[in-house]
């Protein structure tokens, strides 16, 4: 099929991608000038495993990039709205690209096409990108589809080739039967509903996960207060298969371009929709002092802030992805630096990301350069590199002892063994 891609960021990147892979004709559009020269120089414009390898089989047979929305979608039967849809002043998403996006296609459909929303969008978006595009397109055929997106930034590729699910929310049978023939290869099973549902659907588990986040977090706050381990209090969960062991790891919260972002645009779907969403509310709160209570941690260990030197690995708001949008590391390292800490960050992709965003920012070349005289080791992203460094040497470059281990990544024991004075979350 000749598809276009509207928005080569996480997910149009990998979309396309994986589509093109897949043997699609692939066409990634995005107006960011850079990005497409970047990409038609066959250099990912993000860092997600498996993309390179993705890009490199593709790219100039059944992959390519422009700027030129028109000539894209004119020469595509199916076109995937992958732009971002950030928070708007009230919490709500804001539409401001897609409608952008719509009004584009408007310009260029001839003939039959399927517009597909997979940006995430509030309910009613499916319609609505239907009547700007109709406004313009008046007696032109085409459908506009929901289908969310589940992938998760670090293992994106995997996840888009192996979904656990597939949404179309549609009421047109044609445009069904044509998404349900482009995804038959994943072989995943497909829920074909009502855009409202779809769209109801990727909110719904994006507010779920992170309520299980909060729910864990603050299960390890009492277990702090009570002597117990939250691990083997998750792991003692989790064999219940009606909970089940994912996303009850306890940290320093969830952050990332959905969750927060996802959790508060559905307060506010609720809220216009006469629902207070207490629940969610809390689980947000939850989550902000979730991040306060590391730096408190912090300051006990240490006492006042001021002057001293804490070594931060770790920037990404997960492993393996280079996002630092509305992580809870950037956010952490932001409330040490105010209190006056001299916070020196390493982080294996992040870095560039994050002095973008904190330019004030001091970077080290490698973890064990930042922990160098440092009174502290804060662990804020859990990459395997952390977890298999070696802290005899940690220890020979640190001044102080102390290390806050907000992932709860390393075994208490071993470093204790090596005199540090460990402290991590709910242990
Ligand atoms: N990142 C994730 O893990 C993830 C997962 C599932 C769903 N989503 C959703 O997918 C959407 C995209 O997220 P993302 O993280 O890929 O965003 P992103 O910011 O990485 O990428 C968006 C891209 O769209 C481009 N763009 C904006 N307006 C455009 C226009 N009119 N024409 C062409 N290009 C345009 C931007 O330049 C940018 O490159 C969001 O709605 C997000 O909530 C994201």
């Amino acid at each position: 099929m000749k598809i276009t891609v509207i928005g080569v960021g996480y997910v149009g990147l990998v979309t396309g991608a994986c589509l093109a892979d897949l043997g699609h004709t692939v066409i990634g559009v995005d107006k960011d000038r850079e990005k497409i020269d970047s990409l038609n120089r066959a250099e990912p414009t993000i860092y997600e495993v498996g993309l390179p390898e993705l890009m490199e089989r593709t790219l100039g047979r059944t992959l390519s990039f422009t700027t030129d929305t028109r000539e894209a979608v004119e020469n595509s039967e199916i076109v995937f709205i992958t732009v971002g849809t950030p928070q708007g002043e009230d919490g709500s998403a804001d539409m401001t690209y897609v409608l952008e996006a719509a009004e584009e296609i408007a310009e260029a459909v001839n003939g039959y096409k399927v517009i597909v929303n997979k940006s995430t969008m509030p309910v009613g978006s499916t319609r609505l990108v239907e009547k700007v595009i109709r406004r313009k397109a008046q007696g032109e055929e085409f459908d506009v589809v929901s289908n969310p997106e589940f992938l998760r930034e670090g293992t994106a590729v995997r996840d888009f080739m192996h979904p656990d699910r597939i949404v179309i929310g549609t009421d047109s049978q044609r445009a069904a039967g044509i998404l349900a023939e482009l995804y038959r290869p994943l072989k995943a099973p497909l829920l074909i509903t009502d855009p409202a549902s779809a769209e109801m659907i990727k909110y719904a588990s994006n507010a779920f996960l992170a309520t299980k986040v909060s729910f864990i977090n603050a299960i390890a706050n009492i277990c702090e207060a009570v002597n117990a381990d939250v691990k083997e209090v998750a792991l003692g969960m989790g064999y219940d298969h009606r909970i089940g062991f994912e996303f009850l790891r306890s940290g320093p919260g969830f952050g990332g371009s959905c969750f927060p972002k996802d959790c508060r645009a559905l307060i506010e779907i609720a809220r216009r929709s006469g629902y207070n969403f207490y629940l969610l509310e809390g689980v947000m709160q939850v989550n902000r002092e979730q991040m306060e209570l590391m730096v408190k941690k912090a300051e006990r260990r240490l006492g006042a802030l001021e002057g001293k030197r804490i070594a931060a690995w770790g920037l990404a708001f997960k492993a393996n992805t280079d996002d630092v949008r509305e992580s809870p590391a950037m956010e952490i390292v932001r409330m040490l630096m105010e209190k006056g800490a001299r916070v020196v960050a390493y982080d294996p992709q992040a870095m560039k990301n994050a002095l973008q965003a904190l330019p004030e920012l001091e970077c080290a070349e490698s973890a064990l350069e930042a922990v160098r005289d440092a009174d502290m080791l804060v662990i804020l992203t859990d990459w395997d590199e952390f977890k298999l460094a070696d802290f005899r040497e940690v220890a020979g470059l640190m001044r102080g002892r102390e290390i806050l281990d907000t992932r709860n990544c390393l075994e208490p024991i071993t470093v204790r063994r090596l005199g540090f004075n460990y402290e991590g979350v709910g242990r």
